[in-house]
């Protein structure tokens, strides 16, 4: 199979910082197919040898591991091509349709790496030069729109242009191993189907913590704020992923509509629902990892009235007979104490306690996405007695490491989806209707947030959040389990 990969946005941050790394680690996997083309699309004036030199110098940057040896970069090197192109001129898509047909590829994936806002433009003329045939695919990154109603007019302009088999919507966190994982704990074993229900959850949290600051992405992100960066779309997945029933095959649709079902049964959010179970946070300065760091407001790109949370913690209400009365918790922040996300499932207590127990100790899965990727089970146990006689019983866990299990070198999130982008495998890519379900249960809050700070929480970079995120799940009698 022949590939032309067509990356707009290629200078920028996401090709450099994940997309480049992630083909060269399916090119030294041997999984990239090896008749293939990159080529590079900027508004800059660089020779396909000065991409190279670009693309190698950045390189420099990434982890030793996944480095490239001179000998590993000088073959790579040969996929890498660059073209020219200022994304409003007709006449610049002409010139790329002719570059591409100067070898006519069995698949051509236009990647679109660029700001959400150029998407309509860029998906026009490529449909306009004739760059739509059935051999395109298109892949569209996420924040796909602001809201409602820019996420429908993207996929409207999209959807002249391109069968929705063609359009693959990336969420990069439905290709972490650990999410795989999870659709195979769920659906290729029939232990925990039978328990995966009201009558023995008593909540479950998605918490998705990060280290980092806003790093050199301040002016985006003082337009996104966490909720569309990252709530809309890889917490709310994390939730399907959860909640979902049980496909009736593998097939992209058949999960995909589980999915949708999931984002339905949302329950709308009312004024007093935001009220009590909708916090948002922004860091102030703080100490992380050893490091005196600045508050949000001091960061470049930051204007220092800003109103955008870094923070929100959220319930989510899924109204359907599985999940009656079973909140899910949502968490996520930056600069946060770590980088740590995980999926907690708090089993309910022994119906009726014969033993001594440790207070609120109760049966519990963890769900480990990162930095490590595994699964605990916790279960209480008869330890060494402390009285003579008595039956108090102590916690314990099994501990499955994958890294360990499966070595560390395991497909990355964007190598794998990149992979099936060339395959044409949607499975692990987001419909529109998912999308817009998603943006539909979020825009209550995006418009109660607007332009004020009523209930905006200040929290000290190097901490787990503002103490309100903890408040609002004690309302329910709940805690933030303690794995972070
Ligand atoms: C991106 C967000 O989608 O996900 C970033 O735009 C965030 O703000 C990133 O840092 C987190 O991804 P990961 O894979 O590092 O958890």
């Amino acid at each position: 199979m022949s590939f032309d990969l067509v990356l707009f946005g290629g200078t920028g941050d996401l090709a450099w910082r994940k997309l480049m790394p992630a083909l060269f680690q399916a090119f030294r996997h041997g999984t990239l197919p090896a008749e293939g083309r990159i080529l590079g699309i900027a508004r800059d004036n660089l020779s396909d040898d000065a991409f190279r030199q670009l693309i190698h110098q950045r390189f420099e940057q990434v982890d030793l591991a996944k480095r490239p040896s001179p000998e590993e970069f000088d073959r790579f090197a040969q996929l890498l091509q660059f073209q020219r192109l200022d994304l409003s001129k007709p006449g610049d898509y002409e010139q790329l349709k002719k570059r591409l047909g100067e070898r006519s590829a069995d698949v051509v994936v236009m990647y679109l790496a660029t700001a959400p806002n150029l998407f309509t433009t860029v998906c026009e003329q490529l449909a306009a030069a004739g760059l739509n045939t059935p051999a395109t695919r298109i892949v569209l990154e996420k924040p796909l729109g602001h809201d409602l109603q820019s996420n429908r007019s993207i996929n409207e302009t999209v959807r002249r242009g391109f069968d929705e088999t063609q359009i693959f919507r990336i969420d990069h966190y439905l290709g972490k191993p650990a999410v795989q994982n999870l659709f195979a704990l769920r659906f290729g074993n029939a232990l925990f189907e039978p328990l995966w229900r009201r009558e023995n959850i008593a909540n479950i949290q998605i918490s998705i913590g990060e280290d980092l600051g806003v790093e050199k992405r301040g002016s985006f992100y003082d337009s996104t704020g966490a909720l569309r960066d990252m709530v809309q779309n890889h917490a709310l997945q994390l939730l399907c992923a959860m909640a979902m029933e049980p496909p009736i095959s593998a097939d992209a649709d058949a999960i995909r509509d589980e999915k949708l079902k999931v984002l339905r049964s949302l329950r709308p959010w009312t004024p007093e629902a935001i009220n009590q179970f909708a916090v948002r946070g922004q860091y102030g300065p703080g100490t992380v990892g050893g490091e005196q760091v600045p508050g949000y407001r001091q960061e470049p790109g930051v204007s220092p009235e800003s109103t955008t949370e870094t923070f929100v913690a959220l319930r989510a209400v899924i109204a359907n007979w599985r999940w009656a009365g079973v909140p899910f918790y949502i968490r996520t922040g930056k600069r946060l104490a770590a980088r740590d996300a995980h999926i907690v499932v708090n089993f309910r207590a022994a119906p009726h306690a014969i033993f001594r127990t440790p207070l609120g100790a109760a049966n519990r899965l963890v769900i480990s996405l990162q930095p490590r990727d595994g699964l605990q089970l916790h279960l209480l146990a008869q330890g060494q007695e402390t009285r003579r006689g008595a039956q108090s019983l102590a916690p314990v866990h099994l501990d499955l490491d994958f890294d360990r299990r499966f070595g560390s070198e395991r497909v990355g999130a964007y190598e794998r989806l990149l992979l099936d982008v060339l395959d044409g495998r949607l499975n692990l890519f987001v419909r529109a209707d998912e999308q817009e379900a998603a943006w539909r249960w979020v825009e209550p809050l995006l418009d109660a947030w607007q332009g004020n700070d009523a209930d905006l929480r200040t929290y000290a970079a190097g901490s787990w959040g503002p103490s309100a995120s903890s408040a609002m799940i004690a309302r329910d009698g709940f805690y933030w389990s303690e794995e972070q």
